[in-house]
């Protein structure tokens, strides 16, 4: 099948390589000309596991190709996924400016029947303004579906290829069909339901799973106060099915490209029709107060922040990734710098999205783990790199000042690191 993705992020490149591995004939397109000369070459911008390796076997079978000529891209396949960005827009809502362009474009190249798939994530009704859109500027036949995406930053190439559900909305039995051949290889429990409900299903998942975290976030705040451990409480409550143990890994607060701007995006919808949503409005509410923790628990040992010097330890928003984008991170360094405190900072692949996004104010970026402990009052595990694992404690902590460490994703076994002499402590564990 010939497909087209627009939009080669995190999401259309890697639909767009899976498909092309799958066997099908791929066009990218995306309007970053630079992002496109690199990828033609089997560069890839992101970190994403497993990614560089599929793209230049594809780019060497011919399978997948990367242009920024829209009349080719748009009119040489038949069907179109738009995977662009909807970031979140100044009251909240999700940004629909570059769908918007991408309808018109379609519009504007559209030559003969086409399925348009949404696969961006979007609220509820943006099917039905990409179809007025694209008829402003063409009178061709075409249907615009649903296909929310469900991978995760790190693991996308599995999650895509192998995710628990494949969700179409789709209001045409022909488009329907069509996309039951898109993903006909695909073992995933496949889903068909109407546009709308499709597109409620994403913010819908991705809103559980934020009222999830902060939910046991919660709990393990107060774990802390009773002198429970919530890992003992997590794997109790995970035992039974109805809950599950999925998700229930307390920590500094989630981040990330999706969940923040998702849950936002829908409180602002449900306002838009005079609807509160009061369990997810408390669930971001939980969580804006929870990327702080790590600054509690300091002012708490120290009084003063200003003029200590504080590692941190990993920056992306989640390991294996290098996506910055509203992780607990930037809170950190904004709120440490704010209290005069100096930081030593390190992340396995994040380091030149932090430079760019952070004037250096104090912070000393270094070249491996262990250097964050060098001469700091205290450690702040913010990202759980596996890799952190193979740092050697009892040298890292030779290098330090003081021996506050503050394990914000619960990663180390509280009683060897006393053992190593370290002030250790978590989040809602003993
Ligand atoms: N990142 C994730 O983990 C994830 C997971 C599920 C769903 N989503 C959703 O998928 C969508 C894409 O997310 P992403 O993280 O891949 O975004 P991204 O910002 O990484 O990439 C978007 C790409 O679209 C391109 N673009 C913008 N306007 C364009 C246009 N008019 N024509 C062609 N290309 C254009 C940009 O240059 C960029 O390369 C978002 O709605 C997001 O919420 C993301």
């Amino acid at each position: 099948m010939k497909v087209t993705v627009i939009g080669t992020g995190y999401v259309g490149l890697v639909a767009g390589t899976c498909f092309a591995d799958l066997g099908n004939n791929v066009i990218c397109l995306d309007v970053d000309s630079e992002k496109i000369a690199k990828l033609n070459s089997g560069v890839v911008p992101i970190y994403e596991p497993g990614l560089e390796s599929m793209l230049k076997r594809n780019i060497a079978s011919g399978s997948i190709e990367f242009t920024t000529d829209k009349k080719y891209a748009i009119s040489s396949s038949d069907v179109i996924f738009i995977a662009v960005g909807t970031p979140m827009g100044q009251n909240h809502e999700a940004d629909l400016r570059f769908v918007r362009q991408v309808a018109k474009d379609i519009g504007t190249y559209l030559n003969g029947y086409k399925v348009i798939v949404n696969k961006s994530t979007v609220p509820v009704g943006t099917a039905d303004l990409v179809k007025e859109k694209i008829k402003e500027f063409s009178e061709t036949d075409f249907d615009v579906v649903s296909n929310p995406e469900f991978l995760r930053e790190g693991n996308a190439l599995n999650d895509f290829l192998n995710g628990d559900r494949i969700v179409v909305g789709a209001d045409s039995e022909k488009a329907k069909k069509i996309m039951k051949e898109v993903y006909e290889s695909f073992d995933s429990e496949k889903f068909f339901c109407d546009v709308k409900s499709a597109e409620m299903i994403k913010y819908a998942s991705n809103c559980f799973l934020a009222v999830k975290i902060s939910f046991i976030n919660e709990i393990a705040n107060l774990c802390e106060k009773v002198n429970a451990d919530v890992e003992n409480v997590a794997k109790g409550m995970g035992l039974d099915s109805r809950i599950g143990n999925k998700f229930l890994n307390a920590g500094i607060g989630y981040g990330g490209s999706c969940f923040p701007k998702d849950v936002k995006a829908l409180i602002r919808t449900a306002n838009d029709y005079g609807v509160s949503l009061k369990i997810i409005e408390a669930a971001e509410s939980v969580n804006d107060s929870q990327k702080l923790v790590a600054i509690k628990k300091l002012i708490s040992k120290f009084g003063s922040l200003n003029g200590k010097r504080i590692g941190l330890l990993g920056l992306s928003f989640k390991p294996n990734t290098d996506d910055l984008r509203e992780a607990t991170s930037l809170v950190l360094i904004e709120e440490l710098q704010k209290h005069g405190a100096k930081i030593n900072a390190f992340d396995p692949s994040a380091m030149n999205e932090t430079k760019k996004m952070i004037k250096g104010n104090g912070i000393s970026f270094k070249e491996n783990a262990s250097d964050v402990f060098d001469s700091a009052d205290a450690v702040v595990l913010v990202t759980e790199w596996n890799e952190f694992n193979e740092i050697n404690l009892i040298q890292a902590k030779k290098l330090m000042k003081g021996n506050i460490f503050i394990d914000g994703r619960n990663m180390f076994n509280p009683k060897k690191m006393s053992e190593l002499g370290f002030d250790y402590s978590s989040i809602g564990r003993k």
